[in-house]
Order: C-alpha cells, then structure tokens, then sequence
C-alpha cells in the first residue's frame, strides 16, 4: 500500500498561484490521465471503504447506502466508487443547475465563498452516506455536505478524499471520520 501511495502521490502536479496568487494548486488530473494509476486509485479507495463499512445483508447493517460527490471533482472518481460498493451515487452540485426542489447551504472554503445544492429526494432519513471529493483543503465544502445531508435526515458516516493539506486543518470541522489516500504541502 505505501508504494501505491508513493506511486499516485508522485503523479500529482503543483501549479503555484492558481487560481489566485498564493495558493499552491494540487492537480489530480493525472490520476485519470492514465489508466493505470486510475485503476490503482479506485481499488486503493475501495479497499479502504470496504474494510471499514462492510456490506451485509444481515444487521447490525455498517455498509454504505449512498455516495455523494461534491462538484465539480468529485465527480471524477465518486460514480465509479458507488458502483464498486453496490451504493446510489448523488451529485451536490453549485447553486442553480439542479431542477426540482432541493436543499441548500452558503460555504466559505479556501478561496471564497460558494452554494451547494441538492435535490430534496436525493437521500431518504436514516441513510447512511460517505461524501467523496478530490481534496479537503480548509474543509469547507465538505462541511456544506454534512449540513446538506443533515438538513435530509441522512447520516454521514465518513469522508473519503483522495489529498488532504493537513496544515489547513480541515477535518477538524466534520463530526464524521475522515479517510485521505495521501497527504501534501506539510
Ligand atoms: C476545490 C476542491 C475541493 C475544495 C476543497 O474545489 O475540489 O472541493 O476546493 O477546499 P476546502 O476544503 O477549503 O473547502 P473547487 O470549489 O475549487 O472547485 P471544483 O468545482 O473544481 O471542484
Ligand atoms: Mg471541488
């Protein structure tokens, strides 16, 4: 695992001062450019989810019921990770692009202010959801996910981030445990 790690960490790229000057952008586009390291990464965060929320038929039930990608990242690998846990995926998109009616939260994260929507039917009370997107940087979009599933009556039951900036602290604003592949910029 530490050399799976090694492999998809030394594939990410850092563009200095983008989007605005002074942040220190992690592209993980690399990881879907090559099939390879695709692969790599989807199984690496199946085993992951799997060993810690096991699927089962009979109670007490710890699988997951719906996984939810944040936009606009983690659309990137969240479909492909529900198909693998046998759960529903459910988009939370930014304000304005889902019709029907819906739930929503204002969010500041590292470099300003955004909307998260979502359709008011997307999780049904009592489900059990793992949020899934690209980073967790100051943590502020995944919050707005925890407060969206909340408002639904749905329990987040964990995060799943492939990059974590650990020095922005971000999981310190999430109730639910927090799983990060790699982490960078210590
Ligand atoms: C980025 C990243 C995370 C979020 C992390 O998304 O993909 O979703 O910021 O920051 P935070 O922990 O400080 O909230 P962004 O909103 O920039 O755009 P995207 O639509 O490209 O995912
Ligand atoms: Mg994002």
């Amino acid at each position: 695992f530490a050399v799976l790690r090694q492999t998809l960490k030394s594939s990410l790229r850092q563009y200095p001062d983008f989007p605005q000057p002074g942040i220190l952008f992690e592209d993980i586009l690399p990881l879907f450019a090559s099939p390879s390291l695709h692969a790599q990464l989807l199984r690496a965060l199946e085993i992951h989810v799997t060993s810690t929320f096991p699927p089962s038929l009979t109670p007490p039930f710890a699988g997951v019921d719906v996984v939810i990608g944040l936009e606009a990242r983690g659309f990137l690998f969240g479909p492909s990770l529900a198909l693998k846990l046998g759960a529903s995926f459910v988009p939370v998109r930014k304000a304005g692009k889902l019709p029907g009616e819906t739930v929503k939260v204002t969010y500041q994260k590292e470099y300003g202010q955004d909307v998260f929507e979502m359709q008011k039917d997307a999780v049904k009370p009592g489900q059990r959801v793992l949020v899934v997107d690209d980073i967790i940087a100051t943590g502020g979009t995944a919050a707005a996910a925890e407060d969206l599933v909340g408002q639904l009556g749905g329990e987040v039951v964990g995060f799943c981030f492939i990059l974590e900036l650990a020095f922005l602290k971000g999981r310190d604003k999430l109730k639910a445990p927090v799983f990060t592949l790699l982490s960078g910029q210590e």
